[in-house]
Protein backbone atom coordinates (compact mmCIF):
# COMPACT_ATOMS: atom_id res chain seq x y z
CA UNK A 1 0.00 0.00 0.00
CA UNK A 2 1.05 3.31 -0.82
CA UNK A 3 1.36 6.52 1.68
CA UNK A 4 -1.28 8.43 0.81
CA UNK A 5 -3.46 5.80 0.54
CA UNK A 6 -2.62 5.06 4.17
CA UNK A 7 -2.34 8.19 5.14
CA UNK A 8 -5.83 8.73 3.76
CA UNK A 9 -7.22 5.56 5.82
CA UNK A 10 -6.06 7.30 8.74
CA UNK A 11 -7.22 10.55 8.25
CA UNK A 12 -10.76 8.91 8.14
CA UNK A 13 -11.42 7.49 11.20
CA UNK A 14 -9.37 10.91 13.11
CA UNK A 15 -11.56 13.68 12.42
CA UNK A 16 -11.54 14.63 16.56
CA UNK A 17 -7.58 14.43 16.21
CA UNK A 18 -7.46 16.22 12.96
CA UNK A 19 -9.30 18.96 14.12
CA UNK A 20 -7.42 19.42 17.39
CA UNK A 21 -4.07 19.10 15.51
CA UNK A 22 -6.00 22.19 13.23
CA UNK A 23 -5.97 24.44 16.83
CA UNK A 24 -2.63 23.15 18.20
CA UNK A 25 -0.69 24.34 15.09
CA UNK A 26 -2.30 27.88 15.53
CA UNK A 27 -0.66 28.05 19.11
CA UNK A 28 2.55 25.89 19.07
CA UNK A 29 5.70 25.60 16.91
CA UNK A 30 4.51 22.89 14.43
CA UNK A 31 1.48 22.30 17.05
CA UNK A 32 3.30 19.50 19.16
CA UNK A 33 5.96 20.15 22.43
CA UNK A 34 8.30 17.14 21.75
CA UNK A 35 9.32 16.76 18.18
CA UNK A 36 8.74 12.81 18.16
CA UNK A 37 5.39 13.06 19.03
CA UNK A 38 5.23 14.50 15.23
CA UNK A 39 3.30 11.55 13.93
CA UNK A 40 2.48 11.47 10.21
CA UNK A 41 -0.24 12.61 8.81
CA UNK A 42 -0.99 14.29 12.04
CA UNK A 43 -0.70 13.18 15.36
CA UNK A 44 -3.85 11.30 17.38
CA UNK A 45 -5.18 12.74 20.65
CA UNK A 46 -5.09 10.60 23.54
CA UNK A 47 -7.61 10.33 25.71
CA UNK A 48 -7.04 8.32 27.80
CA UNK A 49 -4.25 5.08 28.64
CA UNK A 50 -4.50 1.39 30.31
CA UNK A 51 -2.48 -1.33 30.84
CA UNK A 52 -0.73 -2.01 27.40
CA UNK A 53 -3.77 0.28 25.29
CA UNK A 54 -4.20 3.70 24.17
CA UNK A 55 -7.47 5.48 23.19
CA UNK A 56 -7.93 8.39 21.23
CA UNK A 57 -10.17 11.13 21.48
CA UNK A 58 -12.22 9.60 18.53
CA UNK A 59 -12.41 6.20 19.92
CA UNK A 60 -9.47 4.51 17.96
CA UNK A 61 -7.29 1.85 20.49
CA UNK A 62 -3.97 1.51 20.55
CA UNK A 63 -1.81 -1.51 21.32
CA UNK A 64 1.40 0.81 22.48
CA UNK A 65 4.86 -0.24 22.36
CA UNK A 66 5.73 3.23 23.26
CA UNK A 67 4.74 3.31 27.21
CA UNK A 68 4.82 7.12 27.97
CA UNK A 69 8.69 7.47 26.25
CA UNK A 70 9.66 3.79 27.83
CA UNK A 71 8.45 4.97 31.55
CA UNK A 72 6.07 2.45 31.99
CA UNK A 73 7.08 -0.70 32.88
CA UNK A 74 4.57 -2.08 34.38
CA UNK A 75 1.98 -1.02 31.73
CA UNK A 76 -0.07 2.69 32.07
CA UNK A 77 -2.28 3.34 34.87
CA UNK A 78 -0.54 1.00 36.92
CA UNK A 79 -3.20 -0.09 39.52
CA UNK A 80 -0.83 0.18 42.53
CA UNK A 81 0.51 3.92 41.44
CA UNK A 82 -2.77 5.34 40.22
CA UNK A 83 -4.18 4.49 43.74
CA UNK A 84 -1.10 6.02 45.72
CA UNK A 85 -0.95 9.41 44.07
CA UNK A 86 -4.96 9.57 43.64
CA UNK A 87 -4.58 9.11 48.14
CA UNK A 88 -1.76 11.80 47.88
CA UNK A 89 -3.51 13.95 46.07
CA UNK A 90 -7.03 13.96 47.71
CA UNK A 91 -5.53 13.34 51.03
CA UNK A 92 -2.36 15.25 51.55
CA UNK A 93 -2.12 17.89 48.80
CA UNK A 94 0.46 17.47 46.14
CA UNK A 95 3.44 20.33 46.18
CA UNK A 96 5.03 21.11 49.32
CA UNK A 97 7.98 22.93 48.11
CA UNK A 98 9.22 21.43 51.11
CA UNK A 99 11.23 18.34 52.17
CA UNK A 100 8.85 15.16 53.09
CA UNK A 101 9.43 11.48 53.72
CA UNK A 102 8.92 10.33 50.22
CA UNK A 103 12.02 11.89 48.93
CA UNK A 104 13.94 10.41 51.73
CA UNK A 105 12.66 6.84 50.99
CA UNK A 106 13.13 6.90 47.57
CA UNK A 107 16.88 8.32 48.00
CA UNK A 108 17.49 5.60 49.92
CA UNK A 109 15.92 3.14 47.23
CA UNK A 110 18.03 4.21 44.77
CA UNK A 111 21.43 4.23 46.93
CA UNK A 112 19.96 0.29 47.52
CA UNK A 113 19.51 -0.79 44.04
CA UNK A 114 22.04 1.01 41.95
CA UNK A 115 25.51 -0.15 42.32
CA UNK A 116 27.08 3.67 41.90
CA UNK A 117 25.20 5.70 43.74
CA UNK A 118 26.04 6.32 47.56
CA UNK A 119 24.56 9.40 47.47
CA UNK A 120 21.22 11.14 44.93
CA UNK A 121 20.15 14.57 43.83
CA UNK A 122 16.80 14.71 42.44
CA UNK A 123 15.62 17.25 40.02
CA UNK A 124 12.75 17.22 37.35
CA UNK A 125 13.91 15.64 34.19
CA UNK A 126 16.65 13.28 32.56
CA UNK A 127 17.76 16.43 30.58
CA UNK A 128 18.60 18.18 33.72
CA UNK A 129 20.33 15.33 35.38
CA UNK A 130 22.48 15.28 32.52
CA UNK A 131 23.69 18.61 32.41
CA UNK A 132 24.40 18.17 36.85
CA UNK A 133 26.40 15.00 36.32
CA UNK A 134 28.66 17.44 33.92
CA UNK A 135 28.51 19.81 35.65
CA UNK A 136 29.72 17.73 38.97
CA UNK A 137 32.55 15.80 36.73
CA UNK A 138 33.88 18.96 35.16
CA UNK A 139 34.30 20.67 38.98
CA UNK A 140 35.29 17.48 40.30
CA UNK A 141 37.94 16.85 38.02
CA UNK A 142 38.65 20.53 37.19
CA UNK A 143 39.00 19.81 33.34
CA UNK A 144 36.13 21.12 31.04
CA UNK A 145 36.08 18.83 27.44
CA UNK A 146 33.60 15.83 27.98
CA UNK A 147 33.28 12.64 25.57
CA UNK A 148 30.10 12.17 23.79
CA UNK A 149 29.05 9.08 21.82
CA UNK A 150 27.40 9.45 18.13
CA UNK A 151 23.56 8.64 18.42
CA UNK A 152 23.40 8.93 22.56
CA UNK A 153 19.99 11.27 23.77
CA UNK A 154 20.56 13.18 26.55
CA UNK A 155 18.02 15.12 26.48
CA UNK A 156 18.56 18.92 24.48
CA UNK A 157 20.38 20.00 26.71
CA UNK A 158 22.94 23.07 26.01
CA UNK A 159 25.98 20.93 26.95
CA UNK A 160 24.85 18.06 24.98
CA UNK A 161 22.84 19.12 22.18
CA UNK A 162 25.97 17.74 19.75
CA UNK A 163 26.58 14.69 17.59
CA UNK A 164 23.23 13.20 17.99
CA UNK A 165 21.59 13.30 14.78
CA UNK A 166 22.85 12.13 11.31
CA UNK A 167 25.35 13.02 9.69
CA UNK A 168 26.96 13.61 13.24
CA UNK A 169 28.79 16.68 12.20
CA UNK A 170 28.66 18.56 15.30
CA UNK A 171 25.53 21.07 16.75
CA UNK A 172 22.46 20.18 16.28
CA UNK A 173 20.49 23.44 16.87
CA UNK A 174 21.18 26.29 16.56
CA UNK A 175 21.58 29.26 19.55
CA UNK A 176 24.07 27.52 21.07
CA UNK A 177 26.87 29.72 22.56
CA UNK A 178 29.84 30.22 20.42
CA UNK A 179 33.02 27.85 21.74
CA UNK A 180 30.51 24.98 23.16
CA UNK A 181 31.16 22.35 20.71
CA UNK A 182 34.72 22.31 21.12
CA UNK A 183 33.86 21.48 24.72
CA UNK A 184 32.06 18.23 22.89
CA UNK A 185 34.25 15.17 21.37
CA UNK A 186 32.54 12.90 19.38
CA UNK A 187 32.77 8.84 20.36
CA UNK A 188 31.73 5.91 18.00
CA UNK A 189 29.89 3.32 20.03
CA UNK A 190 31.02 0.04 20.49
CA UNK A 191 34.09 1.36 18.74
CA UNK A 192 37.09 1.09 21.46
CA UNK A 193 39.52 2.52 19.60
CA UNK A 194 37.87 5.18 18.21
CA UNK A 195 36.55 5.91 21.23
CA UNK A 196 40.05 6.48 22.91
CA UNK A 197 41.04 8.79 19.84
CA UNK A 198 38.42 10.80 21.21
CA UNK A 199 39.46 11.00 24.85
CA UNK A 200 43.01 11.80 23.54
CA UNK A 201 41.72 14.29 21.59
CA UNK A 202 40.42 15.85 24.92
CA UNK A 203 43.66 15.66 25.90
CA UNK A 204 44.55 16.82 29.93
CA UNK A 205 41.26 18.68 29.47
CA UNK A 206 39.00 15.22 29.65
CA UNK A 207 36.40 15.76 32.80
CA UNK A 208 33.89 12.75 31.52
CA UNK A 209 32.51 10.48 29.09
CA UNK A 210 29.14 10.06 28.71
CA UNK A 211 27.06 7.52 27.18
CA UNK A 212 24.17 5.17 27.19
CA UNK A 213 25.42 1.92 27.88
CA UNK A 214 22.25 0.89 25.39
CA UNK A 215 22.02 3.32 22.99
CA UNK A 216 18.52 4.01 23.36
CA UNK A 217 16.42 6.69 20.79
CA UNK A 218 19.86 6.44 18.84
CA UNK A 219 19.35 2.67 18.09
CA UNK A 220 18.53 0.89 20.79
CA UNK A 221 22.01 -0.79 20.52
CA UNK A 222 23.67 -2.64 23.49
CA UNK A 223 27.39 -2.48 24.13
CA UNK A 224 29.50 -5.39 22.61
CA UNK A 225 31.33 -7.43 25.11
CA UNK A 226 34.64 -5.18 26.54
CA UNK A 227 33.46 -2.29 25.14
CA UNK A 228 31.92 -0.53 28.51
CA UNK A 229 34.92 -1.98 30.53
CA UNK A 230 37.57 -0.68 27.86
CA UNK A 231 35.83 2.57 28.09
CA UNK A 232 35.85 3.02 31.98
CA UNK A 233 39.75 1.28 32.44
CA UNK A 234 41.15 4.02 29.98
CA UNK A 235 39.24 6.91 31.62
CA UNK A 236 40.57 5.73 35.04
CA UNK A 237 44.12 5.89 33.83
CA UNK A 238 43.50 9.28 32.46
CA UNK A 239 41.35 10.51 36.10
CA UNK A 240 38.31 10.99 34.09
CA UNK A 241 34.75 9.89 34.92
CA UNK A 242 32.61 7.51 33.01
CA UNK A 243 28.88 8.65 32.86
CA UNK A 244 26.37 6.17 32.09
CA UNK A 245 23.30 7.71 31.52
CA UNK A 246 20.53 5.35 32.41
CA UNK A 247 17.41 7.30 32.01
CA UNK A 248 16.21 4.25 29.76
CA UNK A 249 18.05 1.65 30.81
CA UNK A 250 17.73 2.50 34.98
CA UNK A 251 15.26 0.15 36.49
CA UNK A 252 14.55 -1.59 33.30
CA UNK A 253 17.33 -3.80 32.23
CA UNK A 254 17.62 -5.19 35.64
CA UNK A 255 17.14 -3.67 39.23
CA UNK A 256 20.39 -2.05 39.17
CA UNK A 257 20.22 -1.08 35.74
CA UNK A 258 22.49 -1.97 32.88
CA UNK A 259 25.53 -1.50 35.49
CA UNK A 260 24.24 -4.50 37.00
CA UNK A 261 23.23 -5.96 33.98
CA UNK A 262 26.49 -5.46 31.99
CA UNK A 263 28.57 -5.76 35.21
CA UNK A 264 30.61 -2.72 34.90
CA UNK A 265 29.80 0.29 37.59
CA UNK A 266 30.45 4.47 36.12
CA UNK A 267 31.21 7.20 38.31
CA UNK A 268 28.15 9.09 38.13
CA UNK A 269 24.76 7.74 36.94
CA UNK A 270 21.85 9.87 35.61
CA UNK A 271 18.10 8.37 36.09
CA UNK A 272 14.52 9.14 35.34
CA UNK A 273 11.70 7.61 33.36
CA UNK A 274 10.60 5.05 35.39
CA UNK A 275 12.47 6.20 38.32
CA UNK A 276 9.33 8.70 38.58
CA UNK A 277 6.32 6.21 38.61
CA UNK A 278 5.13 7.30 35.31
CA UNK A 279 6.00 11.38 36.88
CA UNK A 280 8.55 13.94 36.01
CA UNK A 281 11.42 13.16 38.06
CA UNK A 282 15.11 13.31 37.51
CA UNK A 283 18.39 11.78 39.73
CA UNK A 284 21.92 11.96 39.10
CA UNK A 285 23.95 9.64 41.64
CA UNK A 286 26.95 8.65 42.61
CA UNK A 287 30.03 8.17 45.09
CA UNK A 288 29.57 10.45 48.13
CA UNK A 289 32.86 12.42 47.58
CA UNK A 290 31.47 13.82 43.98
CA UNK A 291 28.13 13.81 45.53
CA UNK A 292 29.11 16.19 47.87
CA UNK A 293 30.15 19.14 45.80
CA UNK A 294 26.72 20.25 46.00
CA UNK A 295 26.21 19.57 49.49
CA UNK A 296 25.24 23.46 50.35
CA UNK A 297 25.58 22.84 54.06
CA UNK A 298 28.57 25.12 54.39
CA UNK A 299 26.77 28.05 52.67
CA UNK A 300 27.94 28.74 49.22
CA UNK A 301 27.96 25.19 47.52
CA UNK A 302 30.97 24.18 44.73
CA UNK A 303 28.58 22.96 42.52
CA UNK A 304 25.05 24.42 42.15
CA UNK A 305 22.18 21.98 41.41
CA UNK A 306 19.34 23.96 41.34
CA UNK A 307 16.76 21.20 41.39
CA UNK A 308 14.20 23.39 40.28
CA UNK A 309 10.40 24.59 41.59
CA UNK A 310 9.11 20.92 40.94
CA UNK A 311 12.01 18.89 42.53
CA UNK A 312 11.08 15.83 44.46
CA UNK A 313 7.43 16.45 43.06
CA UNK A 314 5.28 14.34 46.21
CA UNK A 315 3.48 12.99 43.29
CA UNK A 316 6.46 11.73 41.26
CA UNK A 317 8.14 10.26 44.89
CA UNK A 318 5.08 8.22 45.60
CA UNK A 319 4.94 6.85 42.05
CA UNK A 320 8.59 5.92 41.83
CA UNK A 321 8.13 4.51 45.46
CA UNK A 322 5.23 2.12 44.32
CA UNK A 323 6.96 1.48 41.41
CA UNK A 324 10.04 0.30 42.42
CA UNK A 325 8.22 -1.45 45.40
CA UNK A 326 6.76 -3.69 42.86
CA UNK A 327 10.08 -4.13 40.97
CA UNK A 328 12.13 -5.27 43.90
CA UNK A 329 9.55 -7.40 44.78
CA UNK A 330 8.82 -8.96 42.22
CA UNK A 331 12.42 -8.74 40.54
CA UNK A 332 12.98 -12.87 40.42
CA UNK A 333 10.14 -13.56 37.95
CA UNK A 334 9.54 -10.49 36.54
CA UNK A 335 12.94 -9.36 34.79
CA UNK A 336 13.18 -12.88 33.21
CA UNK A 337 9.97 -12.43 31.93
CA UNK A 338 10.64 -9.34 30.47
CA UNK A 339 13.71 -10.46 28.58
CA UNK A 340 12.12 -13.54 27.46
CA UNK A 341 9.21 -11.31 26.12
CA UNK A 342 11.73 -9.25 24.25
CA UNK A 343 13.82 -11.89 22.79
CA UNK A 344 11.28 -13.33 22.11
CA UNK A 345 9.44 -9.93 20.45
CA UNK A 346 13.16 -9.26 18.27
CA UNK A 347 13.18 -12.91 16.77
CA UNK A 348 9.35 -12.90 15.57
CA UNK A 349 10.14 -9.58 14.45
CA UNK A 350 13.29 -10.54 12.16
CA UNK A 351 11.31 -13.66 10.96
CA UNK A 352 8.45 -11.68 9.62
CA UNK A 353 10.87 -9.36 7.37
CA UNK A 354 12.66 -12.65 6.18
CA UNK A 355 9.70 -13.96 5.57
CA UNK A 356 8.55 -11.40 3.36
CA UNK A 357 11.42 -10.19 2.02
CA UNK A 358 11.74 -6.71 3.59
CA UNK A 359 15.05 -5.33 4.75
CA UNK A 360 15.35 -4.86 8.36
CA UNK A 361 17.33 -5.27 11.07
CA UNK A 362 16.17 -5.68 14.34
CA UNK A 363 18.38 -4.42 17.63
CA UNK A 364 17.44 -4.34 21.07
CA UNK A 365 18.34 -5.86 24.44
CA UNK A 366 16.20 -7.28 27.62
CA UNK A 367 12.78 -5.65 26.82
CA UNK A 368 13.77 -3.19 24.35
CA UNK A 369 13.61 -3.33 20.60
CA UNK A 370 13.79 -1.47 17.40
CA UNK A 371 13.21 -2.05 13.80
CA UNK A 372 15.68 -0.29 11.33
CA UNK A 373 15.05 -0.15 7.87
CA UNK A 374 18.77 0.12 6.04
CA UNK A 375 19.00 1.01 2.17
CA UNK A 376 22.25 -1.25 2.21
CA UNK A 377 24.67 -3.84 4.66
CA UNK A 378 25.17 -2.25 7.69
CA UNK A 379 26.81 -3.40 10.89
CA UNK A 380 23.93 -3.62 13.54
CA UNK A 381 26.12 -2.99 16.50
CA UNK A 382 27.17 0.63 15.31
CA UNK A 383 24.27 2.96 15.97
CA UNK A 384 25.50 5.87 13.81
CA UNK A 385 26.41 3.48 10.67
CA UNK A 386 22.37 2.58 11.14
CA UNK A 387 21.34 6.05 11.58
CA UNK A 388 23.32 7.12 8.14
CA UNK A 389 21.91 4.52 6.39
CA UNK A 390 18.06 4.25 7.65
CA UNK A 391 15.28 4.46 4.57
CA UNK A 392 13.76 7.02 7.02
CA UNK A 393 10.39 7.03 4.70
CA UNK A 394 9.83 3.49 5.08
CA UNK A 395 9.54 3.83 8.80
CA UNK A 396 7.26 6.09 8.42
CA UNK A 397 5.51 4.23 6.95
CA UNK A 398 5.82 1.22 9.10
CA UNK A 399 4.52 3.48 11.31
CA UNK A 400 1.32 4.08 10.02
CA UNK A 401 0.50 0.70 8.61
CA UNK A 402 0.61 -0.07 12.45
CA UNK A 403 -1.53 2.61 13.31
CA UNK A 404 -4.18 1.97 11.26
CA UNK A 405 -4.08 -1.59 12.01
CA UNK A 406 -4.13 -0.12 16.12
CA UNK A 407 -0.72 -0.31 16.87
CA UNK A 408 1.88 2.17 18.28
CA UNK A 409 5.64 1.88 17.99
CA UNK A 410 8.47 4.41 17.85
CA UNK A 411 11.23 4.44 15.58
CA UNK A 412 9.91 0.53 14.45
CA UNK A 413 9.83 -0.50 17.96
CA UNK A 414 9.46 0.31 21.78
CA UNK A 415 9.82 -1.23 25.21
CA UNK A 416 7.54 -4.72 26.22
CA UNK A 417 6.14 -4.16 29.59
CA UNK A 418 4.35 -6.60 32.11
CA UNK A 419 1.37 -5.56 30.59
CA UNK A 420 2.38 -7.05 27.60
CA UNK A 421 0.76 -10.79 27.86
CA UNK A 422 1.43 -13.60 25.15
CA UNK A 423 -1.53 -12.81 23.77
CA UNK A 424 -1.26 -9.01 23.25
CA UNK A 425 2.12 -9.81 21.50
CA UNK A 426 0.28 -12.40 19.48
CA UNK A 427 -2.09 -9.03 18.13
CA UNK A 428 1.36 -7.27 17.67
CA UNK A 429 2.83 -10.07 15.39
CA UNK A 430 -0.42 -10.27 13.51
CA UNK A 431 -0.52 -6.90 12.93
CA UNK A 432 3.12 -6.56 12.11
CA UNK A 433 3.00 -9.58 9.59
CA UNK A 434 -0.51 -7.62 7.77
CA UNK A 435 1.97 -4.24 8.10
CA UNK A 436 4.95 -5.86 6.32
CA UNK A 437 2.68 -7.31 3.55
CA UNK A 438 1.21 -4.35 2.58
CA UNK A 439 4.60 -2.38 2.49
CA UNK A 440 7.31 -2.45 -0.90
CA UNK A 441 9.89 -5.38 -0.56
C1 LIG B 1 18.77 8.12 27.46
C2 LIG B 1 18.04 9.40 27.77
N1 LIG B 1 18.66 10.34 28.48
C3 LIG B 1 18.05 11.49 28.81
C4 LIG B 1 16.77 11.75 28.40
C5 LIG B 1 16.11 13.04 28.76
O1 LIG B 1 15.20 12.80 29.77
P1 LIG B 1 13.92 13.73 29.94
O2 LIG B 1 13.10 13.56 28.71
O3 LIG B 1 13.27 13.25 31.19
O4 LIG B 1 14.44 15.12 30.06
C6 LIG B 1 16.08 10.80 27.64
C7 LIG B 1 14.70 11.05 27.20
O5 LIG B 1 14.16 10.46 26.34
C8 LIG B 1 16.73 9.59 27.30
O6 LIG B 1 16.14 8.66 26.56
Amino acid sequence: MDKKKAEGLYIKVRPGSRALYHRACQVMAGGISHNLRRVRPFPFYVQRARGPYLYDVDGNKYLDFWMGHYAHILGHAFPPVAQAVSDLVSGRGYHFGLVHREEVELAERVVDLVPCAESVRFCTSGTEAGMYALRLARAYTGRSKVVKVMGGWHGASTDLTFYIYPPFSGADSEGLPVGMEDQVIPAPFNDLEGTIEAMERAGDQLAALIVEPVIGAGGCVPPKEGYLEGVKEELDKRGALLIFDEVITGFRLALGGAQEYFGVTPHLVTLGKILGGGFPLGAVAGPREILSLADATGGTPKVLIGGGTFSCHSVSMVAGLKVLEYLVDNASWLYPLLEERGKRVRSVLEDIFLAHGVRCQVTGVASLFMAHFPMGEVDPQDPAALALVQDKEKEILFQLLLVNRGVFVMHGGGAVSLAHTDEVLDHYFQAVSMAVEEMEP
